[in-house]
């Protein structure tokens, strides 16, 4: 009883702060044992839908290991940022096609990575990576997986803002 009551309570919490983590928590725990109408208010008022994800994020598609696939949305239109929130921005970097292939050795039973510059360049400008990040010059980064887990080079953005390290084979995507 006790249970039930401290849950409905987080509830109650959460019709006042709607939305959050106390939230998704609630919709997983049995819908914190509310009534169905009152659950469905709850859902609608916070924009999120039945698995707590963001109603407006469900139109967006998807990675094979179920993320939201951001480059495919630029691509295919769903989504058109603005480039920049100044009302004369200065004109937009171009996007640049270029590839960079990273040769992992034979030790490791893993493809090849590669960087591609393309749909980086859809979303930042040169100098968000280079030369803060990356000295730009092939080869010139002492780039290791450990040291990208740990949040350098590629870390300080994949599993922050951008798809996370368990999706391997998005980044180790040519054969050796
Ligand atoms: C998301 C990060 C990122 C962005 C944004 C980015 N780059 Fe790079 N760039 C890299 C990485 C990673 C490498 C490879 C570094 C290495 O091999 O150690 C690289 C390498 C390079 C190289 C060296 C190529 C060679 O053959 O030596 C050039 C030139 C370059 N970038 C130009 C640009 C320009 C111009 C832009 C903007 C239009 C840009 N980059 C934007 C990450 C980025
Ligand atoms: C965001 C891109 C990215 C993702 C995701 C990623 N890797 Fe890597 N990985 C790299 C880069 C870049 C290197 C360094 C290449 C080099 O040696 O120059 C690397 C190197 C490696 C190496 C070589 C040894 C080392 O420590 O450098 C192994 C093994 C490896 N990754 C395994 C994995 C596995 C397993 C996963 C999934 C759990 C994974 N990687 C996910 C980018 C990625
Ligand atoms: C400054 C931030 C930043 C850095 C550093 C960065 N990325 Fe990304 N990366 C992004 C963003 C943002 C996206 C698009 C959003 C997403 O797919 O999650 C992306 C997407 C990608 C994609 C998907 C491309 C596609 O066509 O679907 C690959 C592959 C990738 N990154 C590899 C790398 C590798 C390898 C490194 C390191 C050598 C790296 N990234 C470093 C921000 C970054």
């Amino acid at each position: 009883m006790g249970y039930l009551t401290s849950l409905s309570s987080a509830c109650r919490l959460n019709n006042l702060f709607s939305g959050g983590a106390i939230l998704l928590i609630c919709l997983t725990i049995n819908g914190c044992a509310q009534p169905k109408a009152v659950k469905s208010q709850i859902v609608k008022k916070s924009g999120l839908d039945a698995e707590g994800r963001p109603i407006a994020l469900s139109v967006l598609p998807k990675t094979i290991v179920g993320d939201i696939d951001w480059v495919a949305a630029l691509k295919e239109g769903i989504l058109q940022p603005k480039y920049s929130l100044e009302a004369n921005p200065s004109p937009e970097s171009p996007i640049l096609n270029m590839d960079i292939v990273f040769n992992i050795g034979e030790a490791y039973p893993v493809p090849n990575v590669v960087f591609p510059h393309a749909p980086h360049t859809m979303w930042l400008s040169c100098n968000a990576c280079h030369p803060a990040i990356f000295i730009m010059r092939q080869g010139a980064n002492p780039i290791s997986m450990d040291r990208i887990i740990k949040g350098e080079y590629c870390g300080r953005c994949h599993g922050v803002v951008a798809f996370p390290f368990t999706d391997c084979f998005r980044c180790h995507s040519r054969p050796k």
